[in-house]
């Protein structure tokens, strides 16, 4: 830990990983227990550092992170559905004919089974995807969108299963998200951060919203304009962790 003194940006990606066919859900207990190791000393060494944790289930995780830190909320970040929203925007535009940056749309919620789709915000040069198609990933919709965001759901399990781990998009993703913090960017990216007290959310979680990013970590969270239907769905997310949460030992 002493070589890491001093550091800006610490990212976690230690701990045990999923097994074939696992939810990152079940990971949890195990993770916890290496944690509770790992981040006393991390802070120790870097006591002004921000932190980013990508080991599953990240968002829990995170939480944990932020609880045994006793950093700021906002310097403790979990990579959560910048990955998701990533291969989200590249599916959805392959299937437009479009290049992923003329793609507009977001993942938010739960990095994982429970993941929100924003089908409201979803839009190519300011046109609204909802508009064109109202049906847009329901059931009813002719054009099956919601088959985009099952593909993004099962893409870890894929990868898993195809060749044991997923390392390059992940990769990708934190090198995204750490150019934002250093180079001082105030981008925003979808990442988790602490949601208590937004969408009618009550527990402590983690769960991701659309963050802008800079040197100081979270400098701000973006109030997006969601539907009644998108808000319960990133509720049924909060309370699917704070199930978990609860439980914990020694957090
Ligand atoms: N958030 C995401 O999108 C995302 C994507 C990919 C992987 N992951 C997660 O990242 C984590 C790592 O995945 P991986 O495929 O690299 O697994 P891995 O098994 O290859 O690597 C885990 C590393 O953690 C280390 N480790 C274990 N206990 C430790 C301890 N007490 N102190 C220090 N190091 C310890 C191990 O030595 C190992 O090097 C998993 O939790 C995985 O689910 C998250």
């Amino acid at each position: 830990y002493s070589v890491t003194a001093n550091s800006r940006i610490v990212v976690v990606t230690a701990g045990v990983r999923q097994q074939e066919g696992e939810s990152r859900l079940n990971l949890v207990q195990r993770n916890v227990n290496i944690f509770k190791h790992i981040v006393p000393l991390i802070v120790k060494y870097s006591p002004n550092c921000i932190i980013i944790v990508v080991s599953n289930p990240v968002d829990v995780l995170t939480y944990v992170t932020w609880k045994l830190s006793g950093l700021p909320k906002h310097r403790v970040i979990g990579s959560g559905t910048n990955l998701d929203s990533a291969r989200f925007r590249f599916l959805m535009a392959e299937k437009l004919g479009i290049h992923p940056s003329s793609f507009n749309g977001w993942i938010l919620g739960e990095h994982g089974d429970t993941s929100v789709p924003v089908w409201s915000g979803t839009n190519v040069a300011g046109v609204n995807l909802q508009t064109l198609n109202p049906e847009i990933g329901t059931e009813n919709d002719e054009e099956n969108w919601s088959e985009t965001h099952k593909m993004v759901v099962d893409s870890a399990y894929e990868v898993i299963r195809l060749k044991g781990y997923t390392n390059w998009a992940i990769g990708l993703s934190v090198a995204d998200l750490t150019e934002s913090l250093i180079r001082n960017m105030n981008r925003i990216h979808p990442v988790s951060t602490m949601v208590q007290g937004m969408y009618g959310i009550s527990d402590a979680v983690y769960l991701s919203l659309p963050c802008v990013l800079n040197s100081g970590g979270v400098a701000s969270v973006v109030n997006m304009t969601l539907t009644e239907d998108e808000v319960s769905q990133l509720q049924e997310s909060a309370s699917t962790l704070w199930d978990i949460q609860k439980d914990l030992q020694d957090v």
